[in-house]
């Protein structure tokens, strides 16, 4: 069994090169990653001197790169997590995340469609959804939630989920979508919001909070991520869409005083700051399909797992200084 693995040099896909690499030893890992800026060859490193693993400094919109990679490797799985992955950034500058979120997953499958109707796996966001209010508890978002992106970048995952679904549907590509809230855990790049407070906190810098710090996101450790896009690839059903979360609703000013507490840090750090254009105020994830259909659930509780990922980012002072520069 050959898995190909792109944007494995990134924060979710790096953890899930560890994670897959440990649990299935036998099986060959192909990682590609373009290596921008959110990418992090030394992250992986270690795992290039495994026999059963190999990396390839590809861009998924490098056609004829990517199908040379295919007919080299004869992958029987993909698993999609290269992405532009920032929204602050795709506000700034749209196009490279059309490119990349849209036209390379295009690639990607056309390439699947070419090697022998290769099993491929598009790892989303549940920012397709848009978002919900901060007064209506009761509301979440299911599978069926219509798409309602706020963000270039959202939109971008939306579009590549519904490319997704059109070559199942057409081609009869055997593709499943996942859509996760929001991640936390080591190996994140410095400018989402848990590495870029730990790290503004350890060096007594003041820690900016967008608008009011009242934005709800639904947490998840990126373990429990990984776990559930094993399971969706081992037993998920082709042509579907799976929701994982945390069912851990926190609000961003609670998360930045959290980092606070552990680190020792005085809350008086905390600044606010201009709100993002088009913030998202809450998300809430309804995973019960995953969890009844496939008998994931999540493991990590939110206050050990934002204990230990602050203070992994406190013993590993080596890791993102190099990053910060970019
Ligand atoms: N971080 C989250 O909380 C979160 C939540 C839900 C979904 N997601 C999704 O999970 C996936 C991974 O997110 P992340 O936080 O690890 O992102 P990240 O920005 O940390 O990593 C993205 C990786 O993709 C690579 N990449 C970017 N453009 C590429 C291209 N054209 N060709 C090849 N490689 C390229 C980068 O070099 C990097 O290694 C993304 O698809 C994102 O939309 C993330």
């Amino acid at each position: 069994m050959t898995i190909i693995v792109t944007g494995g040099a990134g924060f979710i896909g790096s953890n899930f090169l560890y994670y897959y690499t440990n649990k299935y030893p036998d099986r060959r890992v192909v990682c590609i990653d373009k290596l921008t800026y959110a990418g992090n060859f030394d992250t992986i490193a270690p795992l290039t001197a495994q026999e059963n693993f190999r990396f390839y400094k590809t861009d998924l919109c490098d056609r004829d790169a990517i199908f040379e990679i295919f007919e080299a490797e004869k992958p029987d799985a993909v698993v999609n997590f290269a992405a532009e992955s920032h929204v602050d950034r795709s506000i700034e500058d749209p196009a490279v995340f059309l490119h990349t979120n849209i036209l390379g997953v295009q690639t990607l499958m056309d390439a699947c469609r070419t090697f022998g109707n290769v099993r491929f796996h598009q790892i989303s966001t549940d920012e397709v959804y848009g978002d919900l209010p901060l007064d209506r508890p009761e509301l979440v978002f299911s599978e069926s939630s219509p798409l309602r992106t706020s963000s270039p970048y959202s939109a971008s995952k939306a579009g590549a989920d519904l490319l997704v679904l059109a070559y199942h549907r057409t081609f009869g590509l055997p593709v499943t979508v996942s859509r996760c809230s929001n991640n936390y855990g080591r190996f994140q790049f410095p400018e989402k919001l848990i590495p870029l407070m730990t790290i503004r906190a350890l060096a007594d810098k003041p820690l900016p909070v967008y608008g009011t710090g009242l934005n709800v996101r639904d947490w998840i450790h990126v373990d429990d991520h990984c776990r559930a896009v094993d399971a969706i690839l081992e037993k998920g059903t082709v042509g579907e869409i799976y929701n994982v979360g945390g069912r851990c609703e926190v609000r961003n000013i609670d998360v930045v005083k959290t980092i606070c507490a552990v680190l020792g840090k005085p809350e008086s750090l905390i600044t606010f700051v201009s709100d993002r254009k088009g913030h998202d105020l809450r998300y809430a994830i309804n995973a019960e399909k995953l969890e009844t259909g496939l008998g994931w659930a999540p493991q990590t509780d939110f206050n050990t797992g934002l204990t230990q990922t602050v203070r992994w980012y406190a013993d590993h002072p080596q890791w993102w200084p190099p990053l910060l520069s970019r």
